[in-house]
């Protein structure tokens, strides 16, 4: 009875991590504690603690007096809707969630466990950094869990949530991930801080506008989701679990799903009839997939391309679509990397992908081509060229240029390309193509300007069509706007089975 009691005394103290005082100060900064964290994620109960009673082995500046069970890190596995996921949630309250070298393998210990046995891995990060009075077995410490996550990408989901401070080297675990999470007001993550950088560069910032959640989400792309408070951020973890499959070798779950209305009229007259104006693409997907089921990742980041879940008929499919309400819906930069990021992650796992195509082009400029994009505009052609999952394009009005063949063209993959009445498909648009190939009829005409609108007429009823491309086959078929629900539906259906393997190699080599 003794031995019982002792037990649950130290499971009492342990519950309480750095003790009440440190939990009130927790959440008067308007954060729950790891375990709260923990009990919000899981489902009811389904929580098995690891490592609970761990400790610090360090002695140095008297820490062999202060220990606490668990070292700052709860470790452990249950389910979220069902299915098994490993977590770890870094405990503030004790030495600021900071990082040890048994932090470290704690952690370690269940990423292991994730790997071998195939369930997603989700970081609840809340640290200030390495253990300062362990020095360098705590940096060994954070290599190893790196060196975890890399061997863990592509096979097991890994989601990080930033909860609090996130700096230096630590920022370098979630960005091995698949998908980070920040809380708006209460994390940032930076490489360095506000302080250095001010003796470094002489710049004066806070440590929001440096790393907080608006800057990650809008300017750096770093983070996928700015999340209001911390159970919307939970709430969008379970959300994004539920598109995944748990593992590389497995496929995502197939929700219920009852046909119904599946023909939507409204899609018949969503495109504007001057073909310079534009429409939210947005409103073509959510009239096209399964009620409410669009999950937008990297929403404030790069909106020319729009990325995010779906399901499509009960099935879950990535959807990557131009948006002509944004800069035309041109590729830039930005947009190929949050693009082509997305890509692998949907074929790393097994998720189909749908493709809605209305581009210009790749933007023109200095910036674009001196900052590289044409490395960059290489990743998404890579991206979509190597991904081996069922894919289908919707063209809905422009496919032009080199960005006709990147945005999942038959020619680098994709199984299935329908085009709607509306598309135009060709190297470029009708006036620069016209000014270019009739450049001397145009300049010794009398009238410039007419002979150019005659010109551009005849190109654009050329090629201003989708027919010249199904003629050819690079479409299979054009297809009503208001059938494209149904027509989506029964081709996913019929690629299910899809079995395709690349040439055998060591792996690939990105354009990064
Ligand atoms: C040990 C730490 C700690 C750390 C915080 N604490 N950071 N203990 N190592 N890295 C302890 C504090 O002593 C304090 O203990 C408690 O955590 C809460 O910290 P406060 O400072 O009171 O909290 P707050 O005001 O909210 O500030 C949080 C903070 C600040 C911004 C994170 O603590 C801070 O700047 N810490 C140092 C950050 C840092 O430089 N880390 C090293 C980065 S380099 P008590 O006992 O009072 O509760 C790095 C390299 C990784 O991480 C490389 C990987 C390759």
């Amino acid at each position: 009875m003794e031995r019982t009691n002792n037990l649950l005394q130290k499971r009492e103290e342990a519950s309480l991590g750095g003790g009440q005082k440190r939990i009130d100060s927790q959440h008067s900064k308007g954060k729950l504690t790891a375990r709260e964290r923990i009990h919000f994620l899981l489902d009811e109960d389904s929580f098995e603690e690891v490592g609970m009673f761990v400790t610090h082995r360090t002695s140095d500046f008297g820490l062999d007096e202060e220990k606490y069970p668990g070292d700052g890190v709860i470790t452990g596995w249950g389910t979220v809707n069902g299915r098994l996921t490993y977590v770890y949630a870094q405990d503030f309250t004790v030495f600021g969630g900071s990082l040890s070298e048994t932090h470290a393998e704690k952690i370690c210990k269940i990423m292991d466990l994730a790997l071998k046995n195939g369930a997603p891995l989700v970081g609840l990060n809340d640290s200030g950094g390495a253990r300062i009075q362990e020095g360098v077995v705590s940096l060994g410490g954070y290599a190893d869990i790196f060196y975890r996550n890399t061997l863990a990408s592509g096979v097991v989901p890994q989601i990080s949530a930033i909860m609090g401070p996130c700096a230096g080297g630590a920022v370098y675990s979630p960005a091995l991930t698949d998908f980070i999470l920040m809380v708006e007001n209460t994390s940032y993550m930076f490489v360095t801080g506000p302080n250095v950088v001010k003796t470094v560069t002489h710049e004066e910032v806070s440590a929001e506008e440096l790393g907080g959640a608006s800057t990650h989400s809008t300017k750096s792309g770093v983070t996928h989701f700015s999340c209001a408070n911390e159970i919307e951020c939970i709430t969008h973890i379970k959300q994004l679990l539920s598109y995944m499959p748990q593992n590389c070798e497995d496929d995502p779950a197939l929700w219920d799903y009852e046909p119904k209305d599946e023909i939507r009229e409204s899609l018949n007259t969503i495109i504007p009839l001057n073909a310079n104006q534009p429409y939210d693409i947005r409103d073509v997907i959510n009239l096209v997939i399964d009620e409410g089921s669009f999950f937008e990742v990297h929403q404030n980041y790069a909106e020319n391309i729009v990325v995010g879940f779906s399901r499509i008929g009960g099935r879950s499919v990535g959807i990557v679509a131009n948006q002509p309400a944004y800069l035309a819906g041109v590729l830039d930069i930005p947009a190929s990397t949050k693009g082509a990021r997305f890509v692998r992650f949907c074929d790393s796992f097994n998720i189909p992908l749908l493709v809605f195509e209305d581009v210009p082009g790749f933007l023109p400029g200095t910036d674009q081509e001196w900052n590289g994009i044409i490395n960059h505009g290489a990743k998404l052609l890579y991206a979509f060229c190597e991904a081996t999952v069922p894919r289908i394009t919707v063209i809905t009005r422009k496919a032009y240029g080199g960005a006709y063949c990147v945005m999942n063209s038959k020619h680098i993959g994709a199984d299935l390309n329908y085009a709607w009445p509306t598309a135009e498909i060709a190297v470029m648009g009708a006036k620069g193509a016209a000014e270019i190939i009739f450049k001397k009829e145009i300049t010794s005409a009398d009238d410039q300007y007419q002979k150019l609108a005659e010109k551009e007429r005849e190109y654009s009823e050329l090629f201003a069509n989708p027919y010249r491309a199904a003629e050819r086959g690079f479409v299979d078929e054009v297809i009503l706007p208001a059938e494209t629900r149904h027509k989506l539906i029964k081709a996913f259906r019929m690629l299910e089975n899809k079995a395709v393997k690349n040439p055998r190699k060591k792996h690939g080599n990105i354009p990064l």
